[in-house]
């Protein structure tokens, strides 16, 4: 990785949103450029050379998917808009189908709006009971607190494997192993954590697993969702059109094709899902377990140097991730946010989507450090020694 494959950080800016979304390496941008200025085509329809290259790439990137995140084909990769549809996908598509009212859909509070407002409809719709469990007192999942949470009509566990204020990693095998035992689904919000370190599909026993393109070099507008074959065939598309159906009759008769094409109905995001191959290509050259190991030891690194800041307040000084997220004393998150910005610093300040946290750390509003690959010890530097000036925030606050 050389922070030159970053053109937006040509403009010494200290980008810190990573949890938002990342900064985009030119190899990215040159593939997505070549698909539209050299090979545009539609997928698995033309014979001609630009089609055909165009569908190598978009199948290919299945593979390529598969392979990364340990799926046990090809076929257990949907390709869909980002996190958020994919879980859309499984609440209207697979629980929607198979749940029943009264059984149980285990969350924490510190769940995305994405894995929390589609199991509000679904409740609902059907009756299905949401129940949180609690957190401890650093805000974190616990293994103790999710067996206790179980009941017998507990069907789903539904969480982040890294949550995206908390940073904190949930221990998903173990989870995984539990939900096996107990016959309870797995399905997991990766957005946050397939970013930034290896998530074995297959070893977590993970039933859906969701993620973004674009919070991991990639494109915005496409993502991934990958579940159990079998679960896939059972479960219904949320989007019916062409390329999905293997025939349609004047008599309303239907019969959709077999996972993953039956949910990828119309034309998909083919420049994305193109530009979400170079990414992981990109990722994996410097090694998932580098990146998770490096943004881990920068935190670390943050979190001594802030900490000689009387004034900043940390709530998650020891999650296991690249997430920080804080506060100046008795200063809004967003007056910090614009402050840092006046130095060229982006954080996202806020609730950060995740709007039943502040049940649990008791403020509503944070300002966010969310690393990635192409941060350095140098651009906390400069975000310390912003900090420490910050008497001076509310004249250039205004
Ligand atoms: N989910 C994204 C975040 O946490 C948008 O910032």
């Amino acid at each position: 990785m050389k922070r030159e494959d970053f053109p937006m950080l040509d403009g010494n800016i200290v980008y810190f949103d990573n949890g938002a979304t990342t900064l985009k390496p030119k190899c990215v941008v040159d593939d997505i450029s070549d698909y539209y200025l050299e090979h545009t085509s539609n997928i698995h329809r033309g014979d001609y050379d630009a089609a055909i290259k165009t569908n190598k790439l978009y199948d290919e990137t299945r593979e390529i998917v598969a392979k990364f995140i340990n799926a046990n084909s090809s076929n257990e990769v949907v390709f869909t808009s980002g996190t958020t549809q994919s879980i859309n996908m499984v609440v209207f598509g697979y629980m929607k189908k198979h749940l029943r009212k009264g059984d149980e859909i285990l969350l924490t509070k510190s769940e995305h709006a994405s894995n929390v407002l589609p199991w509000i409809k679904l409740a609902e719709e059907i009756g299905v009971v949401i129940k949180y469990i609690p957190l401890n007192e650093e805000y974190e999942l616990t293994i103790d607190n999710l067996l206790k949470a179980i009941t017998p009509n507990t069907k789903v566990i539904s969480i982040a494997h890294v949550t995206n204020v908390i940073g904190d990693v949930r221990d998903i095998e173990e989870i995984g192993r539990i939900c096996e035992e107990k016959k309870i689904l797995f399905n997991v919000d990766g957005a946050q954590s397939v970013p930034h370190m290896k998530v074995d599909f297959k070893k977590c026993n993970i039933d859906f697993l969701s993620f973004s393109a674009h919070k991991m070099l990639g494109p915005t507008g496409v993502g991934v969702l990958v579940g159990k074959y079998d679960l896939l065939e059972d479960m219904d598309p949320i989007m019916y059109g062409g390329g999905m159906n293997q025939f349609f009759e004047e008599d309303n008769s239907y019969e959709v094709k077999h996972s993953p094409i039956k949910f990828e109905a119309g034309t998909p995001s083919i420049a994305g899902v193109i530009g979400l191959r170079r990414a992981i290509l990109y990722l994996e050259e410097i090694g998932m377990d580098n990146i998770h190991k490096y943004e881990v030891e920068l935190k670390k690194y943050m979190v001594s140097e802030l900490e000689k800041i009387p004034n900043i307040v940390m709530y998650n000084k020891n999650s296991n991730s690249g997430i920080l997220a804080f506060n100046i004393k008795d200063v809004f998150s967003q007056d910090t946010s614009v402050y840092l910005n006046h130095y060229n610093i982006y954080v996202r300040a806020g609730n950060h989507c995740t709007k039943m946290l502040k049940d649990e750390i008791k403020i509503k509003n944070t300002v966010r450090v969310s690393l990635y690959l192409y941060n350095t010890k140098e651009d906390i530097d400069r975000l310390v020694e912003v900090l420490k000036n910050s008497k001076d925030i509310f004249k250039i606050v205004i």
